[in-house]
């Protein structure tokens, strides 16, 4: 198999995912406009190209989220990433953690964050969405404390799932059970099948010891769905900054007025998201939305963005507009589909390279440069 970028993943992926499950990480809300629009809107803006500048060392490491990364984006939160490949948290955290960055472990994963801590060695953060079982969200935020996760990111945009329609002509909205018919489909996937067999019987690591959520992981995850807080608003946000010591990541911003509010709320940092065009199908592009962000917060809170991240020239562009770094999601785990853990580090180097030689291309040494010159580096279309 040639993986040369991350379409070539993309590709690879749906080769050995079984459709349901792939046409679940690919697809979007409603018409899909908005996840279309975060991939469109990167060519609003060019890059500058400047010549004889010594480029012959470069520097792509740069602090965001209170730590070092030796590249500028982490691997964001996405749910079940053992449904890709066998034990693919620990295998998605390990590649994160040999290439110098960190993974954010969201809460809809088979393995626990504590799972994820014994056995992995690097930086890992936690996603969580509140329930309306508080006491329950509480344990889930012990959890993460005591395997010494420092970034708590809460997800704001999906109290209300939207429709994606993929998942309604493939039955996977309203599946709790593994019948017949999806065995069927299922047993068209060898490859994948044995991977998972060999995994174990997934759970949803948070609650497997919550016996009334169920025990298969279909039944669990439908379950943990409906008890998300559908009336979550800023009282609960300040709910949450009053038990979480670590630093607090608002995830799923894209009005400037919201950012303010965010950073009065007390958050550290917030995600410019529109959770890769998966909800509110019709609005902006999270690239469109970030510069206006950037100038309402005026510094004090770091800015991060995801959505549509596929090439090392739209993490470039993001970093000019003002984030300090960029969340993968697809992209990585299309990595993780198509060849487990070797694919996601795949997909990080080939991000890497891309970075380099762009900045190089542009005249520029680092990220540190880029980030300095900032939107000097772009031309708008
Ligand atoms: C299959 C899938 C599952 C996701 N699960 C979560 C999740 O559990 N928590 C969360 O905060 N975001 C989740 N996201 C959103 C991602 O964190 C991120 O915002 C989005 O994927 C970025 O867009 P991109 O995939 O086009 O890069 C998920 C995204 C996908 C594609």
């Amino acid at each position: 198999m040639t993986l040369i970028n991350v379409e070539d993943a993309r590709r690879a992926a749906r080769r050995r995912l079984p459709r349901i499950f792939f046409d679940y990480l690919d697809g979007g809300a409603f018409g899909e406009e908005t996840m279309a629009a975060n991939r469109a809107d990167f060519s609003r803006w060019t890059l500058r190209q400047r010549v004889l500048v010594d480029c012959a060392r470069r520097d792509l490491s740069t602090d965001f989220l209170g730590r070092r990364h030796a590249v500028p984006f982490m691997l964001g939160p996405v749910g079940f990433l053992g449904l890709y490949a066998g034990h693919g948290e620990v295998q998605a955290a390990k590649a994160a953690h040999e290439a110098g960055t960190a993974l954010c472990l969201s809460t809809f994963s088979i393995a626990s964050i504590g799972e994820l801590r014994e056995k992995t060695t690097g930086p890992l953060d936690f996603q969580l969405y509140v329930l309306n079982d508080r006491g329950l969200s509480e344990e889930i935020i012990a959890q993460a404390q005591a395997a010494g996760v420092e970034n708590l990111y809460l997800t704001v945009d999906t109290a209300i799932t939207s429709v994606r329609e993929r998942d309604v002509r493939n039955g996977f909205r309203s599946l709790t059970r593994v019948g017949p018919g999806l065995l069927a489909k299922l047993a068209l996937h060898p490859r994948w099948c044995l991977d998972m067999s060999r995994a174990g019987t997934p759970r949803v690591g948070a609650i497997a010891h919550r016996p009334e959520f169920g025990t298969g992981l279909l039944e669990q995850a439908s379950h943990l769905s409906r008890g998300i807080d559908k009336s979550l608003s800023w009282r609960d946000v300040e709910w949450l900054r009053a038990r979480w010591p670590g630093r607090l990541v608002i995830k799923g911003l894209l009005d400037p007025e919201d950012a303010r509010r965010a950073k009065a709320a007390g958050a550290d940092a917030i995600v410019v998201s529109n959770h890769g065009g998966r909800q509110l199908d019709g609005t902006s592009s999270t690239i469109a939305a970030l510069p206006a962000i950037v100038d309402a917060l005026e510094g004090g809170t770091e800015i991060l963005v995801d959505g549509g991240f596929r090439r090392g020239a739209d993490i470039v562009k993001a970093l000019a507009l003002g984030a300090s770094g960029v969340l993968l999601g697809r992209a990585y785990v299309y990595g993780l589909g198509a060849a487990g853990g070797a694919g996601v580090k795949r997909v990080i180097a080939h991000l890497t390279e891309e970075i380099d030689i762009t900045l190089a291309l542009m005249g520029l040494t680092s990220v540190a440069e880029l980030k300095n010159v900032g939107r000097e580096a772009l031309r708008p279309l």
